[in-house]
């Protein structure tokens, strides 16, 4: 469904971020990725939904690094939504609009979009929020009226800067559940970036390691377990987390 090959980025000014990344993600699949601060994560993201462009593949004008369905990703389209590592919601909207606009952007008549927003936000543990807006919301609730705002337009993708970062222990598990929960209801792929890895290992399908200057894609975990009742608390769940905060340290290391 999504591939991407032979990705570079460099910004301006020569430097460069990321050489040659190369994924696929199948429908119904899910990959974290985790590597350390500044190595391109947030960037990795932005050019897989069209926000950023690549730096030209060998200078082949006709290389389209990143296509989804067979189609070259170019620029942002409501097939892949993102939630920003800062939320990006419209202060001047209050919860439910934030989460309705992509609906209404798609034609959806007020009430429908209404009762998804509703019910959406009553998923993430929001009901009775609707009317407030960003600032009146804790940047947790914010960070749930952004993932909100993305599962409600159903997506045939879904992009994830830290999605939790700013939460209690307690909420984070809870809203994991609810992450797993969605994604069987509606099988929505998703590629999440994370710094822990233990929400990498509960989460993701697959784990990747992005780490090097420029960053490149070292390392590729597959998480057999991934999804099923319990696997929190199993051993093969703490081994794979063991063997991920190994193969990190040696790689921050060279690093630094
Ligand atoms: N618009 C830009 N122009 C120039 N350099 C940029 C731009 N955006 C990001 N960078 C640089 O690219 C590198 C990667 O940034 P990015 O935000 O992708 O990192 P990250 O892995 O998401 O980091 P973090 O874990 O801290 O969120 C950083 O060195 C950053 O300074
Ligand atoms: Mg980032």
């Amino acid at each position: 469904m999504l591939e991407v090959t032979g990705l570079d980025k460099s910004y301006a000014h020569g430097r460069e971020v990321l050489r040659n990344v190369s994924l696929s993600l199948g429908r119904d699949e899910t990959l974290a990725v985790i590597g350390p601060s500044g190595c391109g994560k947030t960037t990795l993201l932005y050019l897989l939904c069209g926000l950023v462009q690549p730096s030209p593949f060998d200078h082949d004008a006709d290389h389209t690094p990143v296509t989804l369905d067979g189609e070259p990703v170019r620029k942002p389209t409501p097939d892949i939504a993102i939630i920003l590592q800062d939320y990006g919601l419209l202060p001047w909207k209050n919860a439910r609009d934030n989460v309705s606009l992509g609906l209404k952007v798609k034609g959806v008549d007020k009430r429908t979009r209404n009762k998804a927003a509703k019910d959406m936000l009553a998923r993430m543990g929001l009901s009775g929020r609707e009317n407030d807006y960003p600032g009146s919301l804790s940047g947790g609730e914010q960070q749930r009226v952004a993932i909100a705002r993305a599962y409600v337009q159903q997506p045939k993708l879904l992009l994830m800067d830290e999605p939790f970062s700013s939460l209690d222990a307690l909420t984070r598990e809870r809203l994991q559940h609810t992450l797993l929960e969605l994604r069987r209801d509606q099988r929505i792929p998703y590629i999440l970036v994370t710094h822990s890895v233990e929400e990498a290992v509960f989460l993701g399908q697959r784990i990747m390691i992005l780490a090097g200057c420029p960053a490149r894609v070292q390392a590729v975990f597959d998480n057999p377990g991934f999804g099923r009742e319990g696997h929190r608390a199993t051993p093969e769940f703490y081994d794979l987390v063991r063997e991920i905060r190994q193969s990190m340290e040696v790689l921050w290391c060279v690093e630094s």
